[in-house]
Parts: structure tokens; sequence; C-alpha cells
């Protein structure tokens, strides 16, 4: 009879844990990398907003060569590399509009909170 006892204890304790580990599973948030300033966005600012936007290259519009220039000024990049390139203010100037995946990246680091890394 002890040995009943031991064993049902055994398969209850066997089940409480599988239960708990299977939905501890379940409920883990994917682990998908943020975007971030250095890794995502500041390549795409250096090829695609350069002389103008780089003091230190020449250019002499407003400086989108930091993670605080480029952060402090989202909302308003991302109103303007999203419009046609035809339209008034439409950027980069004079180059055709970025490529899909790159304002996707401006859009998802603002939303992933614009973090530097
Ligand atoms: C060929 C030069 C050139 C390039 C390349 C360029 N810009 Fe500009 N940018 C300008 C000029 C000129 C202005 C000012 C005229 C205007 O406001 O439309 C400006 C203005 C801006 C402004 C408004 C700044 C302010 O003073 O409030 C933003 C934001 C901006 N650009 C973002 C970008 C981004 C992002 C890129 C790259 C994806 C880019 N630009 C590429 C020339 C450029």
């Amino acid at each position: 009879m002890k040995r009943m006892t031991a064993c049902l204890l055994v398969i209850a304790a066997i089940t409480v844990f599988t239960y708990c580990s299977s939905t501890k599973k379940a409920s883990a948030p994917p682990t998908v990398a943020k975007v971030n300033y250095q890794a995502n966005v500041m390549s795409i600012v250096q090829a695609n907003c350069t002389p103008c936007h780089f003091p230190d290259k020449g250019g002499r519009k407003k400086a989108l060569d930091s993670y605080a220039a480029v952060s402090a000024q989202i909302d308003e990049i991302l109103r303007r590399i999203q419009l046609n390139p035809t339209d008034r203010g439409f950027m980069p100037d004079r180059k055709p509009k970025l490529a899909e995946a790159d304002i996707k990246a401006f859009v998802q680091w603002k939303a992933d909170g614009l973090a530097e890394k």
C-alpha cells in the first residue's frame, strides 16, 4: 500500500511538473530582436542622407549624424520618407525613395521604443 501511494505521488508530481513547464513555454514571449539605432538605423541614414545632413561632410541641412539628432526628429523623418518622391518635402531629397525594408526599419524602430543599441 505504501508503494502505491509513493507511485501515485510520483505520477502526480510528474503531471504537475509537465503541466507547469508546458504552460510556461506557451506564455513565454517570442524572442525577436528589437530594432535599434546602431544596428539597424544608422547605416540607412549614412547611406541615404549624406552629405546634406552630415555637417562634417559639408552638409548644411539639419544634422542627422547622431543618435540624439535622428531620434529627436523621428516623426518628421517618418513623414518625409513615406511621401511620394514628387511631393513637397520628400526625403531623401533628389534621390529615389528608400527601399520598403529601410522605411520599415524606421517605423519599427519607433514602435520598439527608439533604442540606441
Ligand atoms: C541632397 C540633399 C539631401 C539628402 C540626401 C537628404 N536631405 Fe533631408 N533635407 C534636405 C534639404 C535641402 C532640406 C530642407 C528643405 C525641406 O525642408 O524640405 C531637408 C530637410 C529635411 C528634414 C527637415 C529638417 C528640418 O529642418 O526640420 C528632415 C527631417 C530630413 N530632411 C530628413 C532626411 C532624411 C531622413 C534623409 C535620408 C533618408 C534626407 N533628409 C536626405 C536635403 C537632403
